[in-house]
């Protein structure tokens, strides 16, 4: 799929990867880019750091239905079609499941998974009407392999992958291709509080998830040939798996305990 003159809406583009990506975006001719989050500083400086792109911007929470819709109206009334849906934005709190507050929980489903499937659902129109259309549904690595202390926030990140694969088997007789890609740690907000090891840069991320989309993959796994053999062993021997986790426990309760991006 080549980029150019496309339009775009992606959740969540006012840092970290989703920054990243309008740039990437924008590299490859993209030039109307509609964005959601909830900065309104970070929000407005899209336009002044990207001078030439024509930004749409809605100033909201994803978790809140009412924006999402007002984002698919204004892109219905001002594009009249949508070519690319990325679903980008994503928070974190990680923990033992007994010890993160309710509101946290429900905000992880809400933002991560719940919004996903609204924002899908009230764009698809806008994407029929395109003549190739394509979506990008960023889960995470913890959406693969199931880590101890990321029990919601993985669901959540299963629940895109999940979401993807039904989607593009459902969406076969339509022009919509459907990627889904798993970031392993990158350095962004979300893993300021992360005591953790190195890093992937967002840009990184961001690059190889937009030549994902371009190539129209059906997933992208970050982290090397490491994280392939894991995966497999996690599905084929997940014994053997959960006893090469239970050797880190105690690093692992430590790097994720104050690990909270909401
Ligand atoms: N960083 C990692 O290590 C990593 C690894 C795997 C997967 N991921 C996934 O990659 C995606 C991007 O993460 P990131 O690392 O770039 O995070 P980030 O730096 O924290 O940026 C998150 C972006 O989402 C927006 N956002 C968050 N909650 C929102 C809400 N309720 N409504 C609207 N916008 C919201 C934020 O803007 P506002 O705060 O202004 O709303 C920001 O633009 C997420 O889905 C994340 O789960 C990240």
């Amino acid at each position: 799929m080549r980029l150019k003159g496309k339009k775009v809406l992606i959740t969540g583009g006012s840092r970290g990867i989703g920054r990243c990506m309008i740039a990437e975006l924008i590299k490859q001719g993209v030039k109307d880019i509609a964005v959601i989050a909830r900065d309104k500083k970070n929000l407005e400086r899209l336009p002044e750091d990207f001078e030439k792109t024509k930004f749409l911007l809605v100033n909201g929470n994803v978790g809140d239905i009412g924006v999402l819709r007002e984002m698919s109206s204004k892109i219905e009334d001002q594009w009249g079609r949508l070519d690319v849906l990325i679903n980008n934005a994503g928070i974190v709190s990680a923990g033992s499941l007994e010890d993160i507050p309710d509101e946290e929980i429900y905000d992880q489903v809400a933002v991560n998974l719940t919004a996903v499937l609204f924002l899908t659902k009230y764009c698809l129109p806008l994407l029929k009407s395109s003549r190739e259309a394509a979506i990008l549904n960023v889960s995470s690595g913890l959406g693969l392999l199931g880590m101890p202390f990321y029990s919601v926030y993985g669901s959540t990140k299963a629940g895109i992958r999940q979401f993807s694969d039904s989607l593009r088997r459902e969406l076969k007789p339509f022009k919509i291709s459907v990627t889904c890609v798993y970031p392993t740690a990158t350095d962004t907000e979300m893993m300021q509080k992360f005591k953790g090891r190195e890093m992937d840069s967002p840009e990184h991320v961001a690059e190889k998830s937009i030549q994902a989309l371009m190539q129209k993959e059906l997933h992208f796994i970050f982290g090397g040939e490491q994280r392939l053999k894991d995966h497999r062993l996690n599905f084929e021997s997940p014994k053997k798996f959960d006893r090469q986790i239970s050797d880190s426990y105690d690093q692992r309760r430590e790097a994720s305990q104050s690990h909270r991006a909401i």
